[in-house]
């Protein structure tokens, strides 16, 4: 069988977001950088929402200036997804949220321990409460946000701040005068896909 050839970009993308993975606490201790990863095919798939935050390449990222622009190159080569297509989400959402797989289906790798993405909002966006099995890592890369989960206080978090949402606690993200991006990892159920939370799950 013929040997998977993976993405100049993504190869960048994949040392920057190992390197940042395992010297930031949080997500050196959510879970180790995975030594299992197979490359996949992957097809590029080009949505509205990539543009959108192609136009935002100069959000304030600190420290983690290199992994922003890494995700930024990787953009061409990706499959951007529509977490929420079949929802009552609406297209306005779907036209400005913008991901994309890592590591994990869609993405350049795959690996039983750890899935990876890109999450970006632009400003003014609310990304309503939704939840999922697995448990997931926030690290904000560039930019900043409101993060709300359900039953504690929000925090805002910039570049180098960091999120923990449990097994299927409701968790909701507002932007504010910035966009956001964020490295976004999961453990465990991996491979089911959020759900919308329903109101009267919320407290
Ligand atoms: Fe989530």
């Amino acid at each position: 069988m013929a040997a998977v050839r993976t993405s100049t970009a993504f190869n960048t993308l994949l040392d920057e977001v190992r390197r940042v993975h395992e010297a930031h606490p949080a997500t050196r201790d959510f879970c180790a950088f995975p030594d299992d990863l197979q490359p996949q095919e992957m097809a590029a798939l080009h949505r509205p929402c990539a543009d959108v935050m192609l136009a935002e390449a100069e959000m304030e990222a600190g420290d983690y200036t290199a992994l922003r622009d890494a995700m930024f190159a990787a953009s061409s080569d990706a499959l951007w997804r529509e977490t929420y297509a079949g929802t009552e989400i609406g297209r306005d959402f779907m036209d400005r949220f913008a991901c994309y797989c890592i590591i994990g289906s869609g993405g350049q790798w795959s690996s039983a321990t750890m899935s990876a993405y890109l999450v970006y909002m632009p400003a003014g966006f609310w990304y309503t409460w939704h939840h999922h099995p697995a448990e997931e890592m926030y690290l904000v890369v560039a930019g900043q946000g409101e993060f709300l989960r359900n039953g504690l206080p929000s925090e805002v978090l910039g570049p180098g701040g960091a999120v923990f949402h449990e097994s299927n606690q409701p968790h909701a993200l507002q932007t504010h005068d910035h966009p956001v991006l964020a490295y976004v990892i999961w453990r465990n159920n991996l491979g089911i896909k959020p759900v919308l939370t329903p109101p009267e799950m919320l407290s």
